[in-house]
């Protein structure tokens, strides 16, 4: 049989926008067309033959799945986090990593800010209680919640989506602290943000929202003894990776009271167990990881990870990749 031109590509999921159909004109395309992410024996099988692979972060690509996969040239995660993939074994075989820096940036702090106004004022809360019926009349006393302007805000992440954060911040006249790797004495004096170590940042922020990928330093970030450390009543956001936080301490915190409210966009697991006790708080705001679902971001996250796969699958540089060492 003759072998197919075109080189091969395996998609995970329908992606919004028009991104596949231009990719289609160009590749041999197979998507998988299920709602759910395709089973970890599919995925092995649909990428045996393929020379190109577009991901998003339920899909695991590691060792096993490299080993079972000796045409694949190009990988591209439709996301700007990779903890889904094994970039060191990706660049042990050659294979390129794209992924989808800076479209999401704003529409995720968007999100993040959205979710720390939701939780500090209660608005899903306040939504339920009318809904239901319970709403009888004007009350002095009821849903109370926290200012947000003139609290402070600590960041615990300085890249681009905690940046686009510190300015919504500043917009309603917040204190802002952070946390990063390196200063960043440029938005130190643009926005007068201040960084503090992680002590300070835990013990002074009447809000935490964390901006940081994850990996083998950020995994569990926050735990038990740095719940403890927070301002009482302090209000957590994280629309970075569930698994920054430890589940079993961050559920504790809120129970005891001691952690004032958390909003969370993404957990550990992904979706929470219909048993977690986190469902059943109600100074919990959940969403189902949709920090850069606006119409236009996710069709931009879409066509930015079809152009960096078609650069690789053409032996070029994607326009953004994680391992830009394999063209040095
Ligand atoms: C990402 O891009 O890493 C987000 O979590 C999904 O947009």
């Amino acid at each position: 049989m003759e072998r197919p031109t075109r080189p091969r590509v395996f998609v995970t999921r329908q992606l919004p926008g028009d991104a596949l159909a231009r990719l289609a004109a160009q590749v041999s395309l197979r998507v998988w067309e299920e709602q759910l992410p395709p089973p970890r024996e599919v995925l092995l099988a649909e990428t045996r033959e393929v020379e190109g692979l577009i991901t998003l972060l339920t899909d695991r690509v590691d060792e096993p799945l490299l080993e079972g996969a000796p045409r694949l040239r190009a990988v591209s995660n439709v996301a700007v986090g990779y903890d889904n993939i094994d970039v060191a074994a990706c660049t042990a075989r050659r294979i390129p990593v794209g992924n989808t820096p800076g479209v999401l940036t704003e529409t995720t702090a968007d999100f993040a800010f959205a979710l720390l106004m939701g939780l500090a004022r209660r608005v899903a809360e306040a939504d339920a209680y009318v809904r239901t019926g319970q709403w009888r009349t004007w009350e002095p006393g009821l849903l109370l919640g926290t200012d947000v302007h003139g609290a402070t805000l600590g960041l615990v992440g300085l890249g681009a989506i905690g940046a686009a954060m510190a300015r919504r911040a500043r917009g309603f006249g917040m204190r802002v602290l952070y946390v990063n790797r390196r200063a960043r004495p440029d938005l130190e004096a643009e926005l007068g943000l201040t960084r503090v170590d992680k002590a300070t940042l835990l013990a002074e922020s009447d809000f935490v929202s964390l901006h940081v990928p994850l990996n083998v330093e950020t995994r569990h970030w926050l735990g038990r003894a740095d719940f403890a450390a927070m301002k009482p009543g302090a209000l957590l956001v994280n629309t970075a990776r569930g698994a920054v936080v430890d589940p079993a301490a961050l559920a504790e915190a809120l129970a005891s009271g001691h952690l004032g409210g958390a909003a969370l966009d993404v957990t550990e697991p992904e979706p929470l167990p219909l048993d977690s006790p986190l469902l059943k708080l109600p100074n919990v705001l959940l969403a189902p990881h949709i920090a850069s679902a606006s119409h236009a971001t996710r069709g931009r996250m879409a066509s930015m990870a079809v152009d960096n796969l078609l650069a690789a699958l053409e032996g070029r540089k994607p326009p953004h990749c994680v391992n830009p060492e394999l063209f040095t």
